[in-house]
């Protein structure tokens, strides 16, 4: 099956390194908005206009289905997106749920986008699992600009971190909530800097499996198969060799936060 994830940059990739590993047999097409990240930091009308333009596109290249692996654009447009097209349409959800199954009783920080911290998708999440009291919204906007680069475990990824997660009282929360794709590149950070007891949860399993669920497909667990990748930044396909070794630096980068 063929089968497109779709991200404002390479966040997305981190969901489809996951969907790799366990569904080996697939054909992917990988789908960065490369001329227009960061979405967290833009209108949703903007955001919506650069969905609905890639989803045209992905429609046109026949996929049987359409993974949203970008919080801020599931929270703008997925919606929307379901109106339009009747294809199996997977949006990602920040694993809020997880954390509250977990631990029923105690806080949570969502790290995510502006678009997505203050957007109502999240609300109506919040008050779906009665968490108005222990969930905690914070955008970390810097991180999508160095994960572009590249910049994964450097002195200013750890500062600004630093700076923005100190100001938490970390013995009452449980977790830390992933509410970006591209977040996923700086679990060891985040793992150096938070106290021990702090789990630190992402949406990728939950998105696969409800790829896996809608779509009826078959996890057949082995080593990913790199070769049914096809990759577009922004509607031109990744044919270049230096732009196919940033994606392979990109995806031997999620190899280590997946140990993690
Ligand atoms: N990767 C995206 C997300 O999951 C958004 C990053 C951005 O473009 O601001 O929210």
């Amino acid at each position: 099956m063929k089968i497109a994830f779709f991200d404002s940059g390479i966040g997305g990739l981190s969901v489809l390194h996951h969907a790799m590993k366990i569904l080996p047999q697939e054909e992917f097409i990988f789908f960065a908005d490369e001329d227009n990240v960061p979405y967290g930091t833009k209108s949703p009308e903007e955001v919506l206009r650069f969905v609905d333009a890639a989803f045209k596109f992905l429609v046109e290249q026949n996929v049987s289905a359409i993974v949203v692996a970008c919080n801020t654009a599931t929270s703008v447009a997925v919606r929307k997106m379901r109106e339009k097209y009747s294809l199996p349409i997977i949006g990602m959800e920040p694993a809020l749920k997880v954390a509250l199954d977990l631990f029923p009783d105690r806080k949570v920080l969502v790290a995510a986008t502006a678009i997505t911290i203050t957007g109502e998708k999240i609300r109506r999440l919040i008050a779906r699992l009665h968490a108005e009291n222990l969930a905690e919204l914070r955008a970390l906007p810097n991180l999508v600009n160095f994960a572009e680069r590249q910049e994964f475990a450097s002195a200013a990824v750890e500062n600004y971190l630093r700076e923005e997660l100190t100001v938490y009282d970390w013995k009452n929360f449980s977790s830390l909530v992933l509410g970006c794709t591209h977040f996923n590149y700086f679990k060891d950070t985040f793992k150096k800097i938070l106290p021990p007891h702090v789990k630190i949860l992402d949406g990728n399993a939950g998105t696969v499996n409800e790829l896996i669920r809608r779509t009826k497909l078959q996890p057949t667990p082995q080593a990913a198969n790199r070769q049914q990748l096809t990759a577009y930044y922004s509607y031109r396909r990744v044919t270049d060799a230096e732009e196919i070794a940033r994606l392979e630096k990109f995806l031997r980068r999620l190899d280590e936060m997946y140990m993690l």
